[in-house]
């Protein structure tokens, strides 16, 4: 019997139960390929006892349009930073990596289908490196993967952040307010910039394109007579000023390296405060809404399309790819390709041409 390992690392994303469930059933077809689930990512396997589960049809059953991940997930730690606690309670970072692919031959695991965002792929390409037959499938809600025109859970948070919108529209038109919303995306501008030109936001604030405040001014006034008026701004939670500041704070979570963006919308309000605005303003930050619940269609879709190309390279031995959608094929890219560039706005872009061309503002 041949054994495939899937897990799900990063931060959770709409589909990913999807993908599970494809792999699974693709699997199925073959006679002689089993397939094990590690519970957090690389930690399943990482932990003693291991934390190993058996994915048969029976346990992907109905899971497609579930959210999260049955395997759980986390961003924190991994094989090459593994946290071991020092006498003085300070953590130290360990590689464990060498141990961790013999425990994964040992255990008679043919292959590793890795699901995870441009954090996982790294690791996906350095455990190829290391010997380890591995295949990448990309996640994420940020859509700042270059290597693949999509990946499922972007368009579930567009999805939600525009809904976000419309319901904001409607209190910021009642109350004549400036209403903010921040959204999520990293150092990537996509989810704010689908969701103002779907959600008809008059500014959108974005990391490609630093803001100046007189400029977001000067919307504003554009849009209030005499005190009336109102004003939609979405900002992506990565917004840069013109003195080329985020908002984001180093996380106490052990293990956890990235800087935790957040708050740069209620930055804005401060901002315009001192600029002189006399307006009401409101801030909403979205956050994880945006990751949880129910995947829309296309994203069921996709991560489906993913699972099954992600099983098939497993079985053609097309080790150290990730999956990847060039329209109108699924097909695959070399990890190191996946890792190159990351894929953000730029001005270019078909979109933001779109978006300036219906007058939405970037405030530069
Ligand atoms: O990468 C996906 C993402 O949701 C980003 O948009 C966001 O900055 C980050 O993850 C949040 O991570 P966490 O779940 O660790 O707070």
């Amino acid at each position: 019997m041949n054994r495939v390992l899937v897990l799900t690392g990063g931060g959770d994303c709409p589909g990913l139960n999807a993908v599970i469930r494809a792999i699974v059933k693709r699997a199925a077809k073959e006679k002689n390929w089993e397939v094990v689930g590690s519970i957090e990512a690389f930690n399943g396997i990482l932990r003693e006892p291991t934390e190993i589960v058996v994915l048969d049809e029976k346990a992907v059953s109905g899971i497609h349009y579930q959210g999260g991940t049955i395997l759980q997930t986390t961003n924190k730690g991994g094989p090459f930073a593994w946290p071991v606690r020092q006498k003085d309670g300070t953590y130290i970072a360990v590689d464990r990596s060498d141990e961790m692919i013999r425990k994964i031959q040992y255990m008679g695991i043919d292959a590793v289908i890795n699901i995870g965002g441009d954090g996982s792929q790294r690791i996906s390409q350095q455990l190829f490196e290391q010997g380890l037959n591995i295949i990448g499938v990309p996640k994420t809600i940020d859509n700042d993967l270059s290597a693949t025109d999509a990946t499922f859970g972007f368009q579930t948070a567009i999805q939600i952040a525009t809904e976000a919108v419309d319901k904001l529209v409607t209190t910021a038109a009642s109350h004549n307010r400036v209403q903010i919303l921040e959204v999520m995306g990293r150092n990537a501008g996509w989810i704010a910039l689908n969701a103002a030109v779907a959600g008809g936001a008059e500014l959108c604030l974005i990391p490609e394109f630093p803001y100046d405040i007189n400029k977001v001014m000067e919307k504003i006034e554009s849009r209030f007579v005499r005190g009336r008026g109102f004003i939609n701004i979405v900002i992506a939670e990565g917004a840069i000023n013109s003195n080329g500041e985020t908002v984001g704070t180093r996380s106490q979570e052990v293990g956890y390296e990235n800087i935790r963006l957040g708050g740069v919308g209620f930055r804005l309000e401060e901002e315009l405060k001192a600029a002189g605005c006399e307006y009401s303003i409101r801030t909403t930050v979205l956050g994880h809404l945006q990751r949880g619940g129910v995947p829309i269609a296309y994203d069921r879709v996709l991560a489906t399309q993913y699972g099954v190309k992600a099983m098939e390279l497993v079985l053609a031995k097309e080790y150290g790819r990730m999956v990847s959608y060039r329209h109108p094929y699924i097909t695959s890219v070399t990890l190191k390709e996946a890792i190159q560039q990351p894929n953000l706005v730029d001005a270019d872009t078909a979109l933001m041409k779109t978006a300036r061309g219906i007058g939405i503002s970037f405030g530069d």
